[in-house]
């Protein structure tokens, strides 16, 4: 689609590759919106006549690839690659690039489901991994061995917004001969472009701000190595967790909006931390917005604004975080993040559970809040009754 008036040009800015890279209006009826192929075969003309390059939908699909083309423009990379979900796209990542007795560098700050995955699957595999505190540069230099082939990175991070430098680790991951990954899903594309500060990877959770409204799981692989992006599309097809049709499409029409959402979820987040700070029941905030914040100045080099996650902790420990999470109203009880709508949750017990007991263990009076685009006086004042 590389010829078409919608490809991806150099001039154009995110907001308009997000409604138009890998988009244009359909060749056969005009439809303006990428079609949803429900299919799973193509009719050949003659054995191996394929039309427009189509076989079959696990190797291919077209509302996927206009998906792909369109995470790759936003990412600044050269391929991009959507799964079933942000798992999905983490497990062909570690399968495609890493053999047994590998090791990788691992945040100390992560979702708990990238940590099982490293420690509970790929280990069991012979993939062996440390925890290092990626915001100190130092301190990932030396967690690297020469056994070493990824540093993974997650910035901000979940559940404890920490912010890496990410021009730093991949000095140090090219001076290491190391691949670096970035998880981007707290930024999104909008706010953060770790390709252009040196990634070497970035991976999605779309099940968040890519698909925005929280109607469908889903992941995406971008790399500007135009060597790794076969490898990587050869896993994809192999290992088959693909996304499908109809999440595809639900994730780009996400995307399109996803300039404006991000402002408002940074906006909102951002008032809604400030409060917080200056709360009685509230100890410590998390929030790299704030100037108070120890990765403030990194964040504000690397991104265009702060996002939408904020954490905080409440005063009079596990019992009174559980509390302001039950008792909150219009911030809804769940999993999960990155939707139109504000969520609540406490890490220790829902989402961080699985790193109990590890260095990525969550403090137990923590909550984590997902601030949704409602008007920011109702999201202060449900939180300011929660904490009552
Ligand atoms: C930062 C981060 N990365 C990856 C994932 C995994 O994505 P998925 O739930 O789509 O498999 C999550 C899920 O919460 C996440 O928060």
């Amino acid at each position: 689609m590389n010829n078409s008036p919608h490809s991806p040009r150099a001039h154009q800015h995110f907001e308009t590759l997000a409604i138009h890279a890998g988009q244009p209006a359909d060749a056969q009826t005009g439809a303006v919106v990428t079609p949803i192929y429900q299919v799973s075969t193509y009719k050949q003309d003659g054995v191996g006549g394929l039309r427009g390059g189509y076989e079959y939908s696990r190797s291919a699909n077209p509302t996927r690839t206009a998906l792909e083309e369109n995470l790759a423009a936003l990412e600044g990379g050269s391929r991009g690659l959507a799964f079933a979900s942000g798992l999905a796209a983490e497990d062909c990542l570690l399968r495609t690039v890493l053999t047994p007795g590998d090791h990788v560098v691992i945040p100390n700050d992560a979702y708990g489901g990238t940590f099982r995955l490293f420690a509970k699957v790929a280990e069991r595999w012979g993939v062996q991994w440390s925890v290092a505190d990626t915001s100190d540069v130092q301190a990932v230099r030396d967690a690297v061995r020469p056994q070493t082939k990824l540093i993974w990175v997650e910035t901000p991070s979940n559940p404890l917004l920490g912010i890496t430098d990410i021009a730093a680790l991949a000095g140090v991951a090219r001076q290491a001969g190391v691949r670096l990954v970035v998880d981007n899903t707290f930024a999104s594309p909008y706010l953060q472009q770790p390709l252009a500060l040196g990634a070497d990877v970035v991976v999605h959770s779309m099940t968040k701000y890519m698909g925005g409204h929280s109607d469908v799981v889903g992941g995406a692989l971008v790399t500007s190595d135009a060597e790794l992006g076969e490898e990587l599309a050869y896993h994809q097809n192999a290992m088959g967790a693909v996304a499908g049709p109809f999440d595809a499409w639900l994730v780009m029409r996400g995307i399109k909006t996803l300039a404006v959402r991000m402002d408002r979820h940074s906006s909102n987040a951002g008032r809604i931390a400030e409060m917080l700070s200056g709360h009685a029941k509230v100890t410590r905030v998390y929030y790299p917005g704030l100037t108070s914040h120890p990765g403030h100045e990194i964040a504000a080099k690397q991104m265009r604004d702060f996002g939408g996650m904020v954490s905080f902790q409440v005063a009079g420990g596990e019992e009174a975080a559980v509390a302001v999470c039950d008792r909150a109203q219009l911030f809804t009880l769940g999993e999960s993040l990155g939707g139109v709508e504000s969520l609540i949750e406490h890490p220790g017990r829902m989402t961080h559970a699985s790193v109990a007991g590890s260095a990525l263990e969550v403090p137990a009076d923590l909550v984590r809040i997902s601030v949704g685009i409602e008007a920011v006086d109702d999201l202060m004042e449900d939180l300011r009754s929660a904490l009552a």
